[in-house]
């Protein structure tokens, strides 16, 4: 119970890595505030939550929209005290699918920037505030190995995966002389909503090319989240650890 007393957010908490983060910083003692669009999925963390003895607070929010940001973050601080872990999970590549970069339109472009850059942006900003007057705080963001790697089909994705490590180190650099950390992870092939829905084939390719064998599990990401966040990381900022079994290796 290392983060007993303290007030974590995770956005994107209503499945995959969100929800399996979720359930590990309550488990590590921390009330958690659950943010994404999907209220039906946040109100079943919430309730796995329950279920194994921690406390949670859905709070529905579309993060392309700033007001809901605002609105949600002021209502988590009114009802459960200031935050001191905020995990930016939510995101993920372009809802109608990928599109090579000729075929790209510029809305796609926009929102797939605006999910998965821009929106931890906007949610690091309503706490860092706070965390910097506090002389504490823990933001850590999912990126992705895309970030490393590319992929075809990719680039706005990509582009913004790779954008959220210079925001991590850039804040990182602003956030150190107040104790403040700021990290992120980058997951490779985790099973979640983002991978059902792929063909069999992708996964069987994904497989072959990766050392380990196998794809990750999403409490395989809650771990380094866990980690992250807990006081044994005190001393570690501006840095991104790779969950992907290898594949960045070769
Ligand atoms: N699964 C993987 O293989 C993989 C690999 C690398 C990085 N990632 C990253 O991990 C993170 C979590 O993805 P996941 O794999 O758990 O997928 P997921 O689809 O299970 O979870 C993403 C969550 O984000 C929420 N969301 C999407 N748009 C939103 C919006 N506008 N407002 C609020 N919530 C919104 C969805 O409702 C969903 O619950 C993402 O940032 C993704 O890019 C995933």
């Amino acid at each position: 119970m290392e983060l007993k007393g303290q007030v974590a957010v995770v956005t994107g908490a209503a499945s995959g890595i969100g929800r399996a983060s979720a359930l590990r910083l309550a488990h590590d003692g921390a009330v958690v505030g659950l943010l994404d669009m999907n209220e039906a999925g946040l109100l079943e963390t919430q309730a796995m939550i329950e279920a194994q003895g921690g406390q949670a607070l859905s709070v529905p929010t579309d993060l392309l929209e700033r007001s809901d940001i605002s609105a949600a973050f002021g209502r988590i601080t009114d009802e459960l005290g200031p935050v001191d872990v905020l995990f930016n999970n939510a995101g993920g590549p372009a809802r109608a699918g990928t599109r090579s970069f000729p075929n790209a339109n510029v809305e796609q472009w926009d929102e797939v920037l605006a999910l998965n850059l821009r929106a931890v942006a906007d949610c690091t900003r309503e706490v860092v505030g706070d965390m910097k007057a506090r002389r504490q705080g823990r933001i850590i963001s999912t990126s992705s190995e895309q970030a490393y790697r590319g992929g075809p089909g990719f680039t706005d994705y990509s582009a913004a995966k790779a954008g959220l490590l210079g925001f991590t180190r850039s804040l990182a650099l602003e956030m150190a002389p107040y104790g403040v950390t700021v990290n992120a992870i980058c997951p490779g092939v985790i099973r979640t909503g983002l991978t059902d829905q792929m063909p069999e084939e992708h996964i069987q390719a994904s497989i072959a090319s990766i050392p380990m064998g196998r794809i990750g599990e999403p409490e395989e990401i809650a771990h380094a989240v866990s980690f992250f966040a807990s006081p044994g990381a005190s001393y570690v900022t501006g840095t991104y650890l790779l969950v992907a079994g290898g594949r960045t290796l070769h």
